[in-house]
């Protein structure tokens, strides 16, 4: 039974978001042959018949099943959601690292400081490289294998290099990375240098490296795995899927997303839209995306033309993950904020450093770009948006150890010094917790600890 409704709703095709035309097969930069816009994928089969249509009630319970089964397709918490994804005639063709399966916290420190009285992470930080990416990239690298691919390739920040070559690696694949010198954190790097990427450190910022690679795959037989390749925001929004399971299928009233090339916001809010279609859920969370002040394009765009026409900017920030001018797939980001009422909202360096330190202080942390989503989500109680006693989900993007030189930049306090934020960076002193050189002694630590904690004096 598993296997007849997978294939059958697996049947997809390709349909292009500015003109509309449905494309039998992508080009090489997975754009439009006609007007040069971004594609996405469709399940024709959804709309015709019921025999073709998920089924809602068989499938969670399927769903469900499945958690208890040792293959790896079933392992997988991309995979398990199968019947939502393109469909693969032998499930053994599937490159997967038991990605997803991710946990969703309580989050009672940052609820409190936010003005909530209850409040949620997601944290994607928890997939096996680390970030969000190896949901999307199980999907779009086991395509590329499948299509004959000797070399896979992207432009990056640093989480999609590091994904992309690990899955590449498993798959028997090569992988071609450019990432703009010196803007990407060690643990990123070390991670797709490790995985065995052939890695070019281009003079150049994310947006540059992009614009090499469109040349470079436009000429050579390399597949792109950026997320402007639709296989990739597929498997992405297992994400959603997967948190409305963690929900019982009654949808929070938010879900904050960080906003960097646009890919993964795009992915979550089809997903929940594809889940409403169906009649998985009845409702659908206000998603809102949040990007650093210094690489702000989408909330610039909304802000001074509603969406209709991209800006692009310089874009600068210590969240590096993040540091993208000219996102991608800022029109379908838009589609998502408009379909679900969600809003954009900017954050300045110190509020990022706060709020992750805070998300820290919690138990779970993050790295900088996905901390962004509890500094914007306290901007948006402050301004009425979200409501105290609304239930909101923070998607919690990249892990704590994916850029340690920030965390401990930061405890040290000496991040803003000498910056024009200085003064601002004055509220951060009471979460810098720098560490503490003594003498080898007991009585140096006893000491330490009762300055700590003035309890212990006794
Ligand atoms: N958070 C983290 C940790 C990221 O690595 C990224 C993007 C984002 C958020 C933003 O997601 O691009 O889908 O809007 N990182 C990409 C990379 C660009 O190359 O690793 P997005």
């Amino acid at each position: 039974m598993t296997d007849q409704i997978s294939l059958e709703s697996a049947l997809t095709q390709l349909h292009c978001i500015g003109c509309g035309v449905v494309c039998e097969k992508a080009e090489q930069n997975f754009r439009c042959a006609s007007c040069g816009d971004l594609l996405e994928i469709e399940y024709p089969g959804w709309n015709t018949s019921a025999a073709t249509r998920p089924d809602p009630l068989t499938l969670r319970a399927l769903w469900r099943q499945r958690r208890t089964s040792g293959l790896p397709v079933d392992e997988s918490g991309v995979w398990r959601f199968r019947e939502m994804l393109p469909g693969f005639r032998d499930w053994q063709e599937i490159i997967t690292l038991r990605e997803a399966n991710t946990p969703l916290y309580e989050m009672p420190g940052c609820a409190r400081i936010a003005g909530l009285q209850q409040l949620y992470a997601k944290h994607q930080g928890m997939n096996p490289t680390g970030s969000f990416k190896d949901t999307g990239m199980t999907v779009a690298a086991s395509v590329a294998r499948r299509g004959g691919f000797r070399w896979v390739a992207c432009a990056s920040t640093g989480n999609t290099s590091a994904s992309m070559a690990a899955y590449a690696a498993r798959g028997g694949m090569r992988s071609l990375v450019l990432i703009p010198e010196g803007k990407v954190s060690w643990g990123k790097l070390s991670q797709a240098l490790d995985y065995g990427a052939v890695t070019c450190q281009l003079k150049t910022d994310f947006d540059g490296c992009m614009r090499v690679l469109n040349e470079v795959v436009q000429r050579m037989p390399v597949y792109l795995l950026n997320s402007v390749n639709p296989y990739r925001l597929e498997g992405q929004k297992t994400a959603a899927i997967e948190l409305m399971e963690q929900f019982v299928w009654e949808p929070p009233d938010h879900v904050i997303v960080p906003g960097g090339n646009l890919g993964n916001s795009s992915a979550l809010g089809k997903a929940f839209l594809e889940m409403k279609h169906l009649g998985f859920i009845s409702t659908l969370p206000k998603i809102s995306i949040i990007q650093a002040a210094g690489a702000n394009p989408l909330v610039r765009t909304m802000r001074e033309n509603g969406g209709r026409q991209l800006i692009s900017v310089q874009a600068e920030t210590a969240a590096s993950a993040i540091r993208i001018g000219s996102p991608a797939s800022w029109k379908k980001a838009v589609r998502v904020l408009q379909a679900t009422g969600g809003t954009v909202e900017e954050v300045s360096e110190v509020e990022i450093a706060l709020a992750k330190a805070e998300i820290g202080a919690d138990g779970i942390g993050c790295e900088p770009a996905s901390a962004v989503t509890l500094a914007g989500l306290k901007k948006l109680v402050m301004q009425g948006f979200v409501k105290p006693g609304e239930s909101v989900v923070l998607i919690l993007t990249g892990h704590l150890l994916k850029d340690p030189e920030f965390t401990l930049k930061f405890h040290r306090g000496d991040m803003f010094a000498g910056t024009e934020s200085e003064k601002e960076a004055d509220i951060l002193r009471f979460q810098q917790r720098a560490p503490i050189v003594l003498d080898a002694s007991m009585d140096a630590v006893i000491r330490t600890l009762k300055e700590a904690d003035g309890r212990l004096e006794t």
